[in-house]
C-alpha cells in the first residue's frame, strides 16, 4: 500500500446555486506529479483552492499530507506550497528582497536565504532585475517571481495552478525541468493544465476534469489506450491535414479507414497513420473540441444553446 499525499472523496462545491464540482474522487501518491487536466472554467483552481484551505467544501472530504483540509487546516498549511495567486509579492521590495524575506520566513538562516535567492533569481533569469522594485517589472517577470517565491522552500506538496500560462518558451522549459526535480526529491506535484503536452510530459498520472467531473483517470498511455488506436491521416500535396479518422488500432480497422479515404474523394496526396494525441483523448472523452478552451467554452456553449434554439 503506498501512501497518499493527497486524498479526495466526493467532494462538491457550489457557487450561488451553480455547481462547480459535482463530487469528486482523486487519490495522488506521494513523490508524484499529478495533472489535473481539464478547459477554462472546469472546476480546476476551486479543487486546488479547497486542497490548499483557501476555500471550504459544501461536501464530501479532501486530506493533503495526511491532514483533513478541514479539521486540520494548519496542518495542511504547513505541508504545502501554493502558487498562482501573486498574494505573497511585495510591489514595494524588489525581488530580491522578496526572496530573501520568503526564505527567511521559511526559516532559512541569513546567509542560506541570500544564497536561496541567488539560486532562483538564476533559475528565473531574475538576475539583472533583482535589485529593481517589483512594480516596476513586466507580467512575465512577475510571473516567474511568483514563481520562485513559491519554490523558496519545498514543502512536502506543492500545488501549481496553471503554472507555465504566461510563460515564455525558455520559462516553460526551466519550470518543467524544476517540476521534475523536485519530484525526483520525493516532492508530491499538484498541477493544474489546459496543456495536455505539458500533461503528458511532466505527469505520472492525469486526471481529466470537466464541469466539475472527472472523466478520466490514468497515464498518460492508459488514457490514450482508451481513447483507441492509430489515428489515420491523410494530407494534401503541401503536407497539410485534410482529414484524420481516429481507428482500434486493428488492420480490419485502418483498412477500413483507408478505404473510407479513398472512397471520400478528398483530394490527398499522402496517408500517415500515428499514435492518438493528447488532444485526441481530450476530444474523445469530453465529446467537444478542446483547442483554445479559454474563452470558446462558454461561447461554444452559448452558441449551441443557440442552434438549439433555433431548430426546435
Ligand atoms: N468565488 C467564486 N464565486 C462564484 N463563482 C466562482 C467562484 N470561483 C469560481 N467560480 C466559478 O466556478 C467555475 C469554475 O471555476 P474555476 O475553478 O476557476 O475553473 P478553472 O480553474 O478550471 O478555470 C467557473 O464557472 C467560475 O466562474
Ligand atoms: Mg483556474
Amino acid at each position: 500500500m503506498t501512501t497518499a499525499a493527497i486524498e479526495v472523496s466526493g467532494l462538491h462545491k457550489s457557487f450561488g446555486g451553480q455547481s462547480v464540482l459535482d463530487g469528486i474522487d482523486l487519490r495522488v501518491q506521494a513523490g508524484t506529479v499529478f495533472a489535473l487536466l481539464g478547459p477554462n472554467g472546469a472546476g480546476k483552481t476551486t479543487l486546488i483552492n479547497i486542497l490548499s484551505t483557501l476555500v471550504l467544501p459544501d461536501a464530501g472530504t479532501a486530506s493533503v499530507g495526511g491532514h483533513d483540509v478541514v479539521a486540520d487546516s494548519e496542518g495542511v498549511k504547513r505541508s504545502i506550497s501554493l502558487t498562482g495567486q501573486s498574494a505573497a509579492v511585495d510591489e514595494v521590495l524588489t525581488g530580491e528582497e522578496n526572496l530573501r524575506m520568503m526564505a527567511r520566513l521559511s526559516g532559512y538562516t541569513a546567509p542560506a536565504a541570500k544564497q536561496r535567492a541567488r539560486e532562483l533569481l538564476e533559475q528565473f533569469d531574475l538576475v539583472e532585475a533583482s535589485r529593481k522594485r517589483v512594480k516596476t517589472y513586466s507580467g512575465g517577470m512577475r510571473r516567474r517571481l511568483d514563481l520562485a517565491i513559491s519554490l523558496v522552500a519545498t514543502p512536502p506538496v506543492i500545488f501549481l495552478d496553471e503554472p507555465t500560462t504566461g510563460l515564455d518558451a525558455r520559462s516553460r522549459q526551466t519550470l518543467w525541468a524544476m517540476i521534475l526535480d523536485l519530484a525526483a526529491q520525493g516532492i508530491t506535484i499538484f498541477l493544474t493544465t489546459q496543456y495536455l503536452d505539458e500533461a503528458d510530459l511532466l505527469a505520472d498520472r492525469i486526471a481529466v476534469i470537466d464541469r466539475g467531473v472527472v472523466v478520466a483517470e490514468g497515464t498518460a498511455a492508459e488514457l490514450k489506450a482508451r481513447v483507441g488506436g492509430e489515428v489515420v491521416e491523410l494530407r494534401d500535396a503541401n503536407d497539410e491535414i485534410v482529414r484524420e479518422l481516429p481507428t482500434d488500432g486493428s488492420v480490419h480497422g485502418l483498412r477500413q479507414a483507408i478505404d473510407l479515404l479513398d472512397a471520400s474523394g478528398l483530394a490527398g496526396s499522402s496517408v500517415s497513420i500515428r499514435k492518438p494525441s493528447m488532444d485526441d483523448v481530450f476530444l474523445a472523452l469530453t465529446a467537444r473540441t478542446t483547442t483554445s478552451s479559454a474563452a470558446p467554452r462558454t461561447a461554444a456553449d452559448a452558441a449551441q444553446n443557440t442552434n438549439l434554439e433555433v431548430t426546435r
